[in-house]
């Protein structure tokens, strides 16, 4: 089976701190998102091929993964961001226009998910996940026997919604054939929501010529894509990967679940619940929870909660809520 991962987008949601790294990279938790990624697809030996989606600051992309991994991946070029579709429709060449499964994952969502269940199965699957309130998503409609007869994007009240359960970002696909196809009826016929070519929309066309699809509940679904989503991650990450930590700083309370990485100078300071710092950090007399510091920043006199340090910044004014990028100085 072939995975698809699209990383090709600007992430201006999460800008400054995707200006000058790509969305991808940034540390959640103690790893750039994509290792969590990459790390359970090799665990658990379902790729015959991983294909990354490149663009932007792709080469970082293509540097970090190449150093940290023993797996030869393959990169496409999307020379233009015109949307999810488009991107996965780049994915084409690797499939030599062969037939294969192929698993779509998104580079900026992690999924606490058993991906080898969700691939066993003789239909093709579409992760989703129930919500309270539908607006917001994409969601099924699905007949009596489970198999989804449309999709629709953001339905206007729960009352017209066909259902609660929202599409996570996960698809599972038996017939890349067909999904190539569908792309490019939908580049052909220039089918765009708000300029883009929509992933949903080659599926929608897929289900219209008969190909069968179900769901697969996704609990753990983690959205990395915007400040507040990275933050809701980070914490997750760090209370089920919670191993008490032996740290030790001068004059310092550690209070669990934290990330410190090497080479961290910390004085006079009360660190956590829910607090990411990368290596080469310096932080003096400051209070920092649910919070991520980027590697050789610097934090002195500050009580920060909620904030995204970048790489290189130096924060020394007391602040409590604040997204500082790299290298910047507050
Ligand atoms: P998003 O729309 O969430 O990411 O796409 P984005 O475009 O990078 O972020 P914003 O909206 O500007 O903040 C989900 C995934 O699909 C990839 C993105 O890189 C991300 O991993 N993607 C999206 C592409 O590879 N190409 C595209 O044209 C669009």
């Amino acid at each position: 089976m072939k995975v698809i991962i699209p990383v090709a987008g600007f992430g201006t949601r999460l800008r400054p701190h995707t200006l000058h790294n790509p969305k991808v990279l940034l540390n959640v938790g103690g790893k750039p998102m994509i290792h969590y990624i990459i790390e359970q697809l090799i665990k658990d030996k379902i790729a015959s091929s991983i294909i990354l989606v490149t663009g932007f600051l792709g080469d970082k992309i293509k540097e970090y993964l190449d150093s940290s991994f023993k797996f030869k991946f393959d990169y496409v070029e999307q020379a233009e961001a015109k949307g999810l579709g488009h991107a996965v429709y780049c994915a084409k060449s690797v499939f030599k226009n062969k037939n294969d499964e192929t698993l779509i994952i998104l580079g900026d969502t992690l999924f606490d998910v058993d991906l080898k269940k969700m691939v066993k199965g003789k239909d093709s699957v579409i992760g989703v996940k129930v919500v309270d309130d539908p607006r917001r998503f994409g969601v099924v409609e699905k007949d009596g026997n489970g198999y989804i007869t449309r999709f629709v994007e953001k339905p206007a009240s729960k009352e017209v919604s066909p259902s609660n359960e929202a599409i996570v970002g996960l698809y599972y696909l038996k017939n890349s054939l067909h999904l190539f196809k569908s792309l490019e009826h939908i580049m052909k016929n220039n089918i765009t929501v708000k300029g883009e070519f929509q992933l949903t929309d080659a599926l929608e066309h897929m289900l219209n010529n008969d190909d069968k699809m179900k769901t697969f509940n996704v609990e753990g679904w983690l959205d990395c894509g915007k400040p507040e989503t990275l933050l809701e991650t980070n914490r997750y990450l760090l209370s089920k990967n919670k191993k008490p930590g032996s740290y030790k700083f001068k004059n310092t309370k550690i209070v669990e679940p934290v990330f410190i990485g090497k080479n961290v100078n910390i004085e006079n300071s009360v660190i956590g619940p829910y607090a990411t710092i990368n290596d080469d950090c310096v932080i003096k007399n400051s209070f920092i929870t649910d919070s991520i510091l980027d590697k050789f920043s610097t934090v002195e006199n500050c009580s920060l909660t909620d904030s995204l340090i970048g790489e290189g910044a130096i924060v020394k004014r007391d602040a409590l809520k604040i997204s500082v990028g790299n290298y910047s100085e507050i």
